[in-house]
Order: structure tokens, then C-alpha cells, then sequence
């Protein structure tokens, strides 16, 4: 049977008559709205295509015809469907054989011509960094811990003893989730530290961890802030911890991230989740004299850290009397830059593949 576009026409009419009879609604409308511009195209542009699409529409909305006109409409619909499928069978089975043809008598085959070029992928430089320092915590017996990025306020804020009125909790810094009025409050997670207390909840001490992952700042981003970065949280729970703890454990960081010592140094810093809160930074790994990585200071502020506060560990569940803890918050994306020698933090997310090639 040839296929005959007046024909469907005609059955896509007696659809639209079945329809006439529904009550009238926004869904009735716009699936009349929808029909009739199938039916309305002049004949010959109701390929067998649009026939199969028209057919499908009616299909799948049965349940907006009255009930007694389903079964003419299903047996209209498959029909349409039928030679529209027909049809494009009818087409497929007598363009094949001429391709096929066309291709044997080799013209247009040209066997000089380079292969065409195999892409193989690799992995994101903030990926690679991540699983190093996966490796090495985890050989040093820490586990790897994941948190939520959408995070409750609690998690984020209050558990970390940040107050109420913390311009931290700003919406000029933090991204707000939209929800209901009497509901918990819901941020994009500023930074891994809240991944501490779920860990304090979930763990019992003592126990070692890091938290690589995402965060998320209301920030204007420039070449040197993004709105969407990546941390890297590492949070030591156990007996009697001291500075001390903190420093070899961070100087063995460092030791891993760059291959040889690296001479640092602590300065006050205060973050309200810590106490006593440090700056580390450690001497420039580029330069002797200065150079434009460390703004000409031989230093680098490298990551923030600090004695676990007494109100952490209450809000996790464990007794200060007893377990004691350092931690330290890493800018994993600022370590991929300074590591590759990046000089701008949005190539990171930005998707460009002439930059992503180059790892
Ligand atoms: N969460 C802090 C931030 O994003 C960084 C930080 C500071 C993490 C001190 C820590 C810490 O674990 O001890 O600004």
C-alpha cells in the first residue's frame, strides 16, 4: 500500500470530531491546538515522520477523549501509525541497497587518508590531586568521608559555633535554598567543615578522616574567585591531640603534595570552629627570593586549621572531657593552581576542552 497523506488527514479529522465532545479544559485545548496543526499542514508536507509523531500524540493522551470515542480513536491512531511505519519501512528498504551500492563502486573512498583521530579522555586536575591526596591519607589509615552539598543550616553553621549574626550567613555570601516557611534551613554548603560533625555523629572515636568536595560562595567571580570551588576538610578525632599532632600531620601533606620538606609556619587566625585557629603557611615552593606565587614574601598562605572547639564536639555528640581533635580546611582548587601553574581559578569548571587537554 502506498502511502497516502490525504488519508491521514482524513483520520487525524475523525480524531478531532472524537474530540469535539470532551469537556473543555486547558488539556483538551492544547491537544485539539496540537492535532489540528498536524491535520492543517498541506499534504505534502505530512511525511510519514509528522504521521507517526500525530499518531503518538493521540496515543498518549487517550485519556483526554471521552470515554465511549477511546475505541475509535485508538483504531484511527493505529492506523495513521501503521502506514506511517509502513512507509518509512518502504523508504529504509529501498535507500539501503542504493548506499550500499554507491559504497561498493569505492568512489569517493579514498585509502590514503589519515584514520579518523581516536579521543581519549583524562582525568580533571582537581581529580587527579584528589586521589592523590586520597592516596596518601588513606596509607597513613584515615578513611575518605562525603558529605551533602545542599546542607542543612544546622550542619553549616550552627554546629561549627558560628553565631546567628556571623556575616558568614549573609546572602551575600552564601547561596540560600529556597524553602518552605517553617521548614529547616537549607544552604549550598559554604565549605566541607560541616562534613565534621556528621562524622563526629556517624563515627566512633577515635577515627582520622578527609573530606574532598565541592562548596559553593555568593562571590563575584573573578579570575581568582569562583562561585563554585573545591576543599579538602581533614578532621583527626582522638585522645590527648595536640599542636603538635597538627604540625606533623601537615607538614606530611605537604611533603606528599610537593615530594620533598616544606618548612612552615603557624599564625594566629581565628575561625569560630577551632580553638586555638591557625593560619599554616609554608615557605614558596617556586622560589628562594620571591616570586609573583608568593608575592615576593617567600610564603604562602596555604591552609587554615585549628584544635577542634569544645561546642563542635558537644554538637557531634562527643565529650571534650575525653576525646580532643585538630582540623584543617585545604583549598583543593588553589592547590591544583599553584600545583599546574593555573592562573586563573575559572579554567576549573569552565568545560573549555582546549584547556582540559592539557591534563
Ligand atoms: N571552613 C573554613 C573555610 O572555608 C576553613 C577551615 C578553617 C577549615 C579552619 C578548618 C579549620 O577545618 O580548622 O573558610
Amino acid at each position: 500500500m502506498t502511502y497516502d497523506a490525504a488519508s491521514v488527514r482524513a483520520l487525524l479529522g475523525e480524531i478531532l470530531g472524537a474530540l469535539a465532545s470532551a469537556p473543555e479544559s486547558d488539556e483538551t485545548r492544547s491537544l485539539r491546538e496540537r492535532i489540528t496543526a498536524f491535520a492543517a499542514r498541506p499534504e505534502a508536507e505530512l511525511t510519514p515522520q509528522l504521521a507517526l509523531e500525530a499518531s503518538g500524540v493521540a496515543l498518549g493522551n487517550m485519556r483526554h477523549f471521552p470515554k465511549e470515542a477511546r475505541g475509535l480513536v485508538g483504531s484511527k491512531a493505529n492506523a495513521i501509525k501503521q502506514a506511517g511505519e509502513a512507509a518509512l519501512a518502504a523508504e529504509r528498504e529501498l535507500a539501503e541497497p542504493a548506499a550500499l551500492a554507491a559504497e561498493r563502486t569505492g568512489k569517493g573512498f579514498d585509502a590514503t587518508l589519515p584514520a579518523p583521530k581516536l579521543e581519549a579522555g583524562s582525568l580533571h586536575p582537581i581529580t587527579r590531586v584528589t586521589r592523590e591526596l586520597e592516596d596518601l591519607f588513606t596509607s597513613m589509615g584515615w578513611s575518605v568521608l562525603d558529605g551533602p552539598e545542599v546542607e542543612t543550616e544546622f550542619h553549616n553553621f550552627d554546629a561549627l559555633n558560628i553565631s546567628g549574626d556571623h556575616p558568614a550567613r549573609d546572602t551575600m555570601d552564601t547561596f540560600w535554598v529556597k524553602t518552605a516557611p517553617r521548614a529547616q534551613r537549607l544552604v549550598m554548603r559554604t565549605h566541607t567543615s560541616p562534613v565534621q560533625v556528621r562524622a563526629m555523629k556517624r563515627l566512633k572515636p577515635p577515627f582520622r578522616a578527609i573530606v574532598p568536595g565541592k562548596v559553593f560562595r555568593n562571590e563575584a567571580v573573578d579570575a581568582s574567585h569562583e562561585h563554585t570551588f573545591h576543599q579538602m576538610e581533614g578532621l583527626v578525632i582522638d585522645r590527648d591531640i595536640s599542636v603538635g599532632h597538627l604540625i606533623g600531620a601537615m607538614k606530611t601533606l605537604l611533603r606528599g603534595i610537593f615530594g620533598r620538606e616544606i618548612e612552615i609556619r603557624l599564625r594566629p587566625g581565628y575561625f569560630p570552629f577551632v580553638e586555638p585557629g591557625f593560619e599554616l603557611d609554608a615557605r614558596c615552593p617556586f622560589c628562594k627570593e620571591g616570586c609573583s606565587v608568593c608575592k615576593r614574601s617567600t610564603w604562602i598562605e596555604l591552609l587554615p586549621c585549628g584544635m577542634v572547639h569544645p561546642n563542635v564536639l558537644k554538637a557531634g555528640g562527643i565529650d571534650p572531657e575525653q576525646w580532643t581533635g585538630f582540623a584543617f580546611g585545604l583549598g583543593l582548587s588553589r592547590l591544583v593552581m599553584l600545583r599546574f601553574g593555573i592562573d586563573d581559578v575559572r579554567h576549573l569548571l569552565g568545560g573549555d576542552v582546549r584547556f582540559l587537554e592539557q591534563f
